[in-house]
């Protein structure tokens, strides 16, 4: 990779007792990143990951579905729990809860924009009140003997952008690392995320900052350190059915040299591997449905791919659904293959 703004980012960072170069950052994701495919990206060169946010006053309250979001597989280790809620003690008694599971990393959600979270004065409706904010990062952070990291964005809207104010309060109440989605609460997901602010917040913390927001390829990460001075990119959507993007960056940034994109072989048997790991930690039946979102992922620009999706996302044993899934890759590649004289003469 070329110049870097942040010299840091080249020799890396630390996060308590974890070190990282460079790092790319699997988004904790909502009905997305749950133990198998967490272990999926880490395989797959991700540097750390992040669980779905769990809600704190849900853990405390011993819920058994949330308290199973916590869950991991040694071999993802380090581990970031994320937790969100507005209370202080609640929050502080989550974040043990999460460090008793294992956590290396406990991060606390301060971005969420959805109505359900907002509305109970949590995620992003923290950036509203930032002394609150402040407050529940001091007391988890004290709670606890492992690295608290805050989620956060760079504002509620256009006209209240407030984290060049909060990002040096958080670390100075004890957060050890600042994820910047670089969108405002108002924007939702929508609309291009807002980069320039990464290196403001640089010039005010010296905790790590990790970038969130539109790092979606090769080209944007790198985009992405040299243009911000990010310690660490995080990415989410893209990863989504692309957990080859990992390897992919690390390649990139390693060689300077983009690699190919996988084969639809690959892609079917990583799908595979990722289906496996589903029934693994959560069961056949649990494991089987809420896997079913991710075929579209997997599949997305293969030819004819709808008609096997749609028998796929109805089927019912996990050894047709294999077979089916071979099947389809064998398809494409004899489709590939016959069309390989057509192309050459083209
Ligand atoms: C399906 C989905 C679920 C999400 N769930 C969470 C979550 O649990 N915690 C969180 O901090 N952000 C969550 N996010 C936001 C992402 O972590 C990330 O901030 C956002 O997608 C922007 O990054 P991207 O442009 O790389 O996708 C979610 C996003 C998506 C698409």
């Amino acid at each position: 990779m070329k110049n870097y703004i942040n010299k840091s980012a080249e020799q890396g960072f630390k996060i308590g007792r974890q070190s990282f170069s460079r790092g790319i950052f699997l988004a904790p994701m909502e009905g997305v990143t749950d133990q198998a495919f967490r272990l999926i990206c880490r395989n797959m060169g991700a540097d750390l990951a992040y669980t779905e946010f769990i809600a704190s006053e849900a853990l405390v309250r011993n819920v058994e579905k949330s308290k199973s979001k916590m869950l991991f597989y040694e071999e993802e280790r380090p581990v970031a729990i994320q937790i969100f809620g507005g209370n202080p003690d609640v929050v502080a008694e989550s974040a043990k809860m999460a460090e008793d599971a294992g956590a290396d990393i406990v991060d606390f959600n301060c971005g969420c924009w959805v109505k359900k979270v907002v509305g109970h004065n949590a995620g992003a409706a923290l950036l509203k009140d930032p002394d609150l904010m402040v407050e529940i990062t001091e007391k988890a952070a004290r709670s606890i003997s492992i690295p608290f990291t805050v989620k956060t964005r760079l504002g509620w809207d256009a006209d209240s952008i407030n984290i060049i104010d909060i990002a040096p309060r958080l670390a100075n109440a004890g957060a050890q690392a600042l994820t910047i989605h670089c969108r405002t609460r108002s924007m939702g997901m929508t609309g291009a995320a807002d980069w320039s602010w990464i290196p403001k917040i640089k010039e005010v913390v010296n905790v790590p900052v990790i970038i969130n927001g539109d790092v979606t390829s090769c080209e944007s990460a790198e985009r992405a350190f040299i243009e911000t001075g990010c310690d660490a990119v995080m990415i989410g959507r893209a990863a989504i059915g692309n957990p080859f993007i990992f390897a992919q960056i690390k390649k990139y940034m390693n060689t300077g040299i983009l690699p190919d994109e996988p084969s639809p072989r690959e892609r079917i048997e990583t799908c595979i591997e990722h289906l496996h790991l589903s029934l693994d930690s959560k069961g056949n039946i649990r494991g089987l449905k809420e896997f079913r979102k991710h075929y579209s992922g997997y599949l997305k620009g293969m030819f004819n791919s709808s008609s096997v999706r749609q028998k796929l996302v109805v089927a019912e044993n996990p050894v047709e659904i294999e077979a089916m899934l071979l099947e389809f890759a064998d398809y494409i590649s004899d489709l590939e293959e016959s069309l390989i004289p057509v192309l050459e003469f083209a």
